[in-house]
């Protein structure tokens, strides 16, 4: 049984949660009347609205503290722009195929699988205890020649802690290594697998009616933002450092995506790119305000020693000591933390782990995940990496766009260089189509390259060039071409390429991992779940519960109702025949973090209850007081605790 620790430290069978969340229709598999499709989900009002709360808090946190300017892209991109910016070539996960029965495995989840399972059995044939993930193991009882209590000699134990310490960082031919050497196959017919191929994860498509422009769906907003950094610069009054941020689906087509809503294949994501200037040191001028957020953070050297366990330190230290690169990425895994605790995470089940050389993606040169703790282990559910210059860079040398700034120099810069002059006249009718070939390969030549045939050209009055595709390779080119002087040029603007620190968010992953946060059930009954969502967070905010189905309490429900609705809390009447109690328990699953009575009492003076999800404690005052306090709740200006202490407790009826 995959079980959920809750925040209250019960332990509560995964399934119960699951079953909750699609009965309450937070989500729900697409498609489930033909048979649904794996790694593709729906999601239903109460999951809807949360998401759209996750991205509005996102946007408050992120785009408006911090002035980014919000873009929104396409999807679907042409090949040339992901051939460009390595996504054709790299983008993929390994994966190993069963000749025989066609099936298909992801190379390093078969790997961590087979071998966690070994452990297991060398658990068991110890003696030791075993938390046992029953559902899985009756799946594996039934299939697996894996699911065996066999003794492992010491040495083999500590190979394997280590391999999954670090299973991440296998690339194909390390995997496959792993694979033979430890015999892994197929864990339900014991049959040998085909060696890991690289299989690429982006959903091909073709744009227009021709066919003769291929493309893809997006598998990242990423690239959008780069091709649009020259407008936004410009926007930006050329002021650097700045961030542009997007939200918006991106498409992975998953190999077998088996965590529910944690591995699917089109995912809403929220994207920040930050561009800084690489001599800044990458400095950020309000690391101050964060310098003391004390993280949980694991290192790659700690995963490479074969181990997981945390290191706590502040930013500031972490920066200080070079565990974190740079001040800018320091920032944002603060913030990132900040932002994810104001969602309601459990702290305990947060950390920031450190991706290994082979795990990073092409084009990062430093990546940290913050990873929350679920009932499928702990989960990326941010990225935050430093892309270094790569996806500018790429773009500007495959297009020759200035994807650059240009600042004007404080100070003229003096550069001494080795200057070429070339003898256009000549140089035309010489080398007639090939003349601007030859003219490229000598611009790029290296100023080392160019002192030495300088030298050449003065005592041998020609000289020989590498040019790839002309002629033999060489071209020979005497004084009456070339001249090479060495010469001051005086530099008044700066040019450079930003350097990008991103932030990536899987907006679906943080609301599952959510979820499961903030799940519990109410004592003595498992089945009774709730939600504690924190109200910003929370579906929907307030339910409005008549007492019975007296005539007398509709026109006060129907007012509230509206009143709360035009001062922006969310509210729902629930004027059913079920008992409050019941109301109240449904609401407890869909996360509504408040509920009002409304009763005799209210037809007479005007006052209600208002009642506390979590505490199921009430207050009981007039209808303008309630209604501003829950408007202060919702913005988070109070806690419940600060009501409490302002409102009058009412103790008249137990509703739980
Ligand atoms: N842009 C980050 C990612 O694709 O994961």
């Amino acid at each position: 049984m995959a079980t959920v620790t809750t925040k209250t430290g019960q332990v509560v069978d995964r399934m119960v949660l699951d079953s909750m969340l699609r009965r309450r229709l937070f989500y729900t598999p697409s498609f489930e009347i033909y048979g649904g499709v794996s790694g593709l989900y729906d999601y239903g009002p109460p999951g809807c609205a949360v998401l759209n709360n996750i991205v509005d808090l996102w946007r408050k946190h992120f785009v408006l503290e911090e002035d980014m300017l919000e873009v929104d892209c396409t999807m679907l991109t042409p090949h040339e722009i992901l051939k460009t910016s390595g996504h054709v070539e790299k983008f993929a996960d390994w994966m190993c195929k069963d000749p025989k029965t066609g099936e298909i495995f992801r190379a390093d989840h078969l790997v961590e699988e087979v071998l966690e399972t070994r452990l297991k059995g060398d658990k068991e044939a110890r003696g030791q205890k075993v938390v046992v993930d029953e559902e899985k193991e009756a799946k594996k009882k039934k299939k697996s020649k894996e699911a065996k209590a066999v003794k492992l000699d010491d040495a083999v134990v500590k190979e394997y802690e280590e391999i999954l310490a670090q299973i991440d960082n296998y690339d194909g031919p390390a995997l496959e290594k792993i694979i033979t050497k430890f015999d892994i196959r197929n864990p339900a017919t014991d049959g040998n697998l085909l060696p890991p191929v690289a299989f690429n994860l982006m959903f091909q498509t073709s744009i227009g009616p021709s066919s003769n422009m291929p493309g893809y769906l997006r598998p990242e907003t990423a690239q959008g933002q780069f091709l649009n950094f020259q407008k936004l610069l410009e926007f930006n009054q050329q002021s650097m450092p700045f961030a542009s941020a997007s939200i918006g689906k991106s498409f992975r087509n998953e190999i077998s995506p088996r965590a529910g809503l944690l591995r699917v294949r089109e995912f809403l994501m929220a994207e920040i790119e930050h561009y800084v200037d690489p001599e800044s040191g990458k400095k950020h001028t309000r690391f101050e305000e964060i310098k003391d957020m004390e993280l949980s953070l694991l290192p790659r050297e700690v995963q490479l020693s074969g181990s997981t366990k945390t290191v706590s330190m502040t930013i500031g230290k972490a920066v200080e000591t070079g565990m974190v690169d740079n001040e800018t990425l320091g920032y944002f895994i603060a913030r990132i933390q900040a932002f994810l605790l104001r969602l309601g995470v459990n702290p305990k089940k947060l950390r920031f782990r450190q991706h290994m050389a082979n795990e990073m993606a092409h084009y990062a040169a430093d990546c940290w995940d913050a990873e929350l703790e679920t009932s499928y282990g702990w989960i990326e559910c941010v990225g935050c990496a430093d892309r270094s210059a790569y996806d500018l860079t790429v773009h500007k040398n495959k297009t020759g766009a200035p994807l650059v700034v240009r600042e004007p120099r404080a100070e003229p810069l003096k550069v001494e260089e080795w200057q070429i002059d070339l003898d256009k006249k000549k140089f035309g009718p010489r080398f007639k189509k090939d003349g601007k070939t030859v003219e490229a390969a000598i611009e790029a030549l290296s100023q080392d390259f160019r002192e030495k045939l300088a030298l050449d050209l003065e005592k041998q009055g020609k000289i020989e060039v590498d040019v790839a595709g002309v002629g033999s390779g060489k071209v020979e080119l005497d004084k009456d071409l070339i001249q090479i002087e060495k010469r001051t040029r005086v530099e008044n603007v700066r040019e450079y390429t930003p350097n990008v620190i991103e932030p990536s968010f899987g907006i679906g992953r943080i609301l599952y991992s959510l979820m499961e946060h903030v799940y519990w059930s109410r004592e003595g009954d498992e089945a009774r779940g709730v939600l504690s969502f924190p109200p910003v967070i929370a579906p929907t905010k307030v339910l409005i519960v008549p007492l019975s189905s007296n005539p007398a309490f509709r026109p006060l429900s129907q007012h509230l109702m509206m009143k709360l609705r035009r001062m922006g809390v969310s509210n729902r009447v629930d004027d059913s025949s079920a008992s409050i109690g019941k109301r109240y328990a449904r609401n407890d699953e869909l996360g509504t973090p408040f509920g009002i009575t409304v009763d005799f009492q209210s037809v007479k003076d005007n006052t209600f209850t208002l009642r506390d999800r979590d505490s199921t404690k009430q207050v009981r005052a007039s209808e303008d007081e309630i209604a501003q306090a829950l408007k202060s709740l919702v913005d988070g200006e109070e806690t419940w605790e600060d009501i409490r202490q302002r409102l009058p407790e009412f103790t008249g009826q137990e509703i739980d």
